[in-house]
Formats: structure tokens, C-alpha cells, sequence
């Protein structure tokens, strides 16, 4: 068996705090964002900012204060990965643990003696730890004092937030990425960067500005990260998967073409130092007015060391296409391809489409990939023993685990690959539970009720096969 597969790849898994940990007022933690994003009929007006939500409310159930409670739990969760030989373990860290307002000169010790017990459980089995500092989730008091990312001073507050963790995880963390999914910013403002809109408002200018201010913060958390430690290794995280044309038709291809720049601007200037060209005349054309400082500019040339990405499905645009022919697979609306199947929440399962993405970011940015997102969400069936027999998501995984090996083979230096939601967790568009990506099923419904116990599923034996075989026996 042969595998493509360079010595020394990571494999392993991805969460986040605000889907996996729980505890959301315990250990000095402060409300987040999340925190105020309910399971249900109002959830996605809240996550796209359209509905303000400052405080929680008695008769909604919100799926992240409990989440799978890996805040008590993560010794077991480690261990089980160590069991399928994971060498990397995503996650991150819930800002508000660490400044439970956001805006504290100095920040709360309980939050972080535990990342450094967790990292450091995850050293213990030589598991890489992975760190995301903004993963969906920033301290509530900040949206409220300061409306979050509009502020220009949320630069400062995330730069302290981001400097304690550098020096508080020296030695316990070498990978780090700054904001996750940092282009879902236009498409989930809330989720993604604490934005909520008022009437009067442009919601194009809002987003833009916010989006300034993360590009500037993420560029001077990537020059602390080199200073504190010039062996730290940052990246940008980007939400994947191209938009193909709907049809060859010009109108279309360059429909795709827009499409596709929208969400990689923000890598664009993460990875090259700078806003792409084109951004002048869309700015202008759309009456977007940005307020920046002198020095801007040369913040912004402290670029990433790698590009990461998520990749579920690819997408497709066309010079007509408008909200009523649209889905949105991972919150981004792409109409439907005809060409490729889709998961039963409707993401387009295209595994070529990986292959070409990554073939396009390299071409485009010249950096190493890490692939830190990756998976199918799917409902299981727990048999009358309680085994769960996923099929449909190892052969998911294995033919997008082939793609990788292509891509690799096509020249790519590729880091590692961490698939997602490698313990089950609360769902981040639905908010269900029932939308499973894990090897390893958590004992949980969508209102929240379970044991919590966690059990091995078929894919645990499956992947822990792959790892040992540095992705030579994908059967
Ligand atoms: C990405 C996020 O958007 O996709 C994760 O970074 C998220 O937080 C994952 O969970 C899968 O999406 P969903 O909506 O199925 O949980």
C-alpha cells in the first residue's frame, strides 16, 4: 500500500468551544454571542443580525450552554482520540473565558488553567493542538458596549485577548488561526463577527467596516504570534468550496467569478498583504466608505505562515440567480448543481470540487494548506445494541480523503487534515444535535436530553485504520 501522504502529516479532528464545551457560566465565563442564539424558529434571524438578542430568555433552549459538556468531559474526549491515533486536535478557545467582558485589563486564571490543562492533555498523547482564538463566539458585553466588530477599539481588546494566549499556550501551542471562517462575516454577521443591524442602516457598509477591523487585528495577532514566538505557525481560515458557473454562458462564469471573490477577499489580503484591486471599484459602486489610519496599510502586510479552510461542498452561481432559487449550504446560497448529489440539509457532496479548490488557493496564494474542516452531517440510528453503523460517512470521508491524496500528488504542501465534528456536537447553522459528524456519537437530542455517554461508531475503527496508515488504506 502505498500512500501519498507526506511523513509527519496531521491527522485528526476539529470542534469549537461554542459547540462542544458547555459550562457557559462556569469557571468566571462571561456570556458570549452564542449564548444568545436559541435552537429554533427564531435562530436564524439572530445569527444574521436581524433580530437583536442581548439576553437569554426562560422559555428558549439554547444549545450551547450545555453543548456535549466537554468543559467536564474533554479528559475522556482526548483519550478516545488518542485511541484513533489522532496526531492534531482542533479547537478553540471561548474568548469570553478568558476575558469574561471583553474589555478587562487583565484576564480571568481559571480560563485559562483550563486550555493549559486541556493542551496539555493533549501533549500527553503528543496530539498537536490546533488553536483557534475566534470561532463564533466573542464576549456579549463587547456587542453591547461597543457594537463588537464596528468598533475600531475591538482591535485593541481582541490584541490583548490574543497576546495573553500566545504567552499563557507558549509551549503547549504551535498552530494557531485567528478568526474561523473569517468570510462568513457577510453571510452570518452575528455568528460571525457580533454585528446586529438597525433599521436606517447599509448593512454592506457595517459588514465591511467590521470585516477592516478583523483583518487588521487578525494581521497584528499574526505579527504578536512571530514576535512571542517566532516557531508559532498562523493561519487564516477560510469557509471553502468554489463556485462553478451554472453554465458556460460568460454571465455566468463571471457571476462565479464575483461569487468566489466575495469570500476569498478576506484571505486575499490575510495571505498577500493587501485588499485585492478589484475591491476599489466595488467599494465605489456600492457607496461602501471604509475609515482606516494611516499604518493601515503596512499592518496588513504581516501575512498568515499557511492558509486553512473548510470544505463540505462546492457551489454554483449564475448571472440570475436570487434568493428564491437558492440554498445555503454552510450559510453561503449557491443554487443547486444538477451534477452532484446532496446531504439530506441539502450541501452539494462533491469531492472532485475539494481537489479543485485547493489546486485554485494554491495557485493563488503559494502558502502551505491545512484542511481543518471536512465532514458529512447525517442523522444515525443507533441499532438495538446501540452500534451505529455510519457508512454514508465513511465513504464520504474516504473519497474526500482520495481528493486530498490527488491534490497532494498535484504538488500541494498540504499540513494536516482534521475532519469535523470528530465527537458529535450541536449543529452551528441548526443548532440540532441530530446533525452528526462524529466518530464518536454523544448520547444527546435537540432539546437537549441524553446521558451524554459518548460510544464508538463504525467510523472510529474506519479512521483510526486510516491514520495508522498515513492514509494508505482508505477501505
Ligand atoms: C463550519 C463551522 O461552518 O461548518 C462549524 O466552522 C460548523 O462551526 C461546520 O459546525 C458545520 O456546519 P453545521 O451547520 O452543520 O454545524
Amino acid at each position: 500500500m502505498e500512500t501519498k501522504f507526506p511523513a509527519g502529516f496531521l491527522w485528526g479532528g476539529a470542534i469549537a468551544a461554542n459547540q462542544a464545551e458547555g459550562a457557559w457560566r462556569e469557571g468566571g465565563k462571561g456570556p458570549a454571542t452564542v449564548d444568545m442564539i436559541p435552537h429554533g424558529k427564531d435562530r436564524l434571524a439572530v445569527k444574521l443580525g436581524q433580530q437583536k438578542r442581548f439576553s437569554w430568555r426562560d422559555d428558549e433552549f439554547y444549545p450551547s450552554h450545555e453543548a456535549i459538556d466537554f468543559y467536564h468531559r474533554y479528559k475522556e474526549d482526548i483519550a478516545l482520540m488518542a485511541e484513533m491515533g489522532f496526531t492534531v486536535f482542533r479547537t478553540s478557545i471561548a474568548w469570553s473565558r478568558l476575558y469574561p467582558q471583553g474589555d478587562e485589563l487583565t484576564p480571568n486564571e481559571a480560563g485559562i488553567a483550563f486550555y493549559r490543562e486541556l493542551f496539555s492533555e493533549c501533549k500527553k498523547y503528543h496530539i498537536e493542538p490546533l488553536v483557534t482564538l475566534c470561532h463564533f463566539d466573542m464576549p456579549m458585553h463587547l456587542v453591547k458596549e461597543y457594537g463588537a466588530w464596528r468598533s475600531r477599539k475591538t482591535i485593541d481588546f481582541f490584541t490583548r485577548y490574543a497576546r495573553t494566549c500566545f504567552e499563557a499556550f507558549d509551549g503547549l501551542v504551535k498552530y494557531w488561526l485567528t478568526f474561523n471562517e473569517i468570510n462568513i462575516l457577510l453571510h452570518s454577521p452575528f455568528s460571525g463577527a457580533g454585528l446586529v443591524f438597525e433599521e436606517h442602516e447599509d448593512p454592506q457598509q457595517v459588514k465591511y467596516q467590521a470585516a477592516h477591523h478583523e483583518l487588521i487585528a487578525s494581521a497584528l495577532a499574526t505579527k504578536i504570534a512571530h514576535e512571542i514566538n517566532p516557531q508559532n505557525q498562523v493561519g487564516c481560515m477560510l469557509a471553502g468550496g468554489n463556485f462553478y458557473p451554472y453554465s458556460c454562458k460568460p454571465e455566468d462564469v463571471w457571476a462565479a467569478l464575483e461569487k468566489d471573490r466575495e469570500n476569498l477577499f478576506f484571505i486575499d489580503v490575510q495571505a498577500r498583504g493587501a485588499y485585492p484591486a478589484w475591491t476599489r471599484r466595488m467599494f465605489r459602486e456600492q457607496g461602501i466608505a471604509i475609515e482606516t489610519l494611516p499604518g493601515d496599510d503596512d499592518i496588513l502586510k504581516h501575512t498568515v505562515d499557511f492558509v486553512s479552510f473548510s470544505y463540505y461542498a462546492s457551489r454554483c452561481a449564475s448571472a440570475e440567480m436570487n434568493n428564491g432559487n437558492t440554498s445555503a449550504a454552510n450559510v453561503v446560497k449557491s443554487l443547486k448543481n444538477p451534477w452532484v448529489e446532496a446531504s439530506e440539509w441539502g450541501w452539494g457532496i462533491d469531492p472532485l470540487g475539494l481537489r479543485i479548490t485547493m489546486n485554485m488557493m494554491y495557485d493563488r496564494y503559494q502558502k502551505p494548506l491545512f484542511l481543518v474542516e471536512n465532514g458529512l452531517g447525517a442523522k444515525d440510528e443507533p441499532d438495538a445494541s446501540g452500534n451505529i453503523h455510519d457508512d454514508y460517512r465513511i465513504s464520504y470521508l474516504r473519497e474526500h480523503i482520495r481528493a486530498l491524496a490527488e491534490a497532494i500528488d498535484d504538488g500541494i504542501p498540504v499540513i494536516g487534515y482534521t475532519s469535523w465534528g470528530c465527537i458529535d456536537l450541536v449543529s452551528a447553522s441548526t443548532g440540532e444535535m441530530s446533525k452528526r459528524y462524529g466518530f464518536i456519537y454523544v448520547d444527546r437530542d435537540d432539546q437537549g436530553k441524553g446521558t451524554l455517554a459518548r460510544r464508538r461508531k463504525k467510523s472510529f475503527w474506519w479512521y483510526k485504520k486510516v491514520i495508522a496508515s498515513n492514509g494508505a488504506d482508505l477501505d
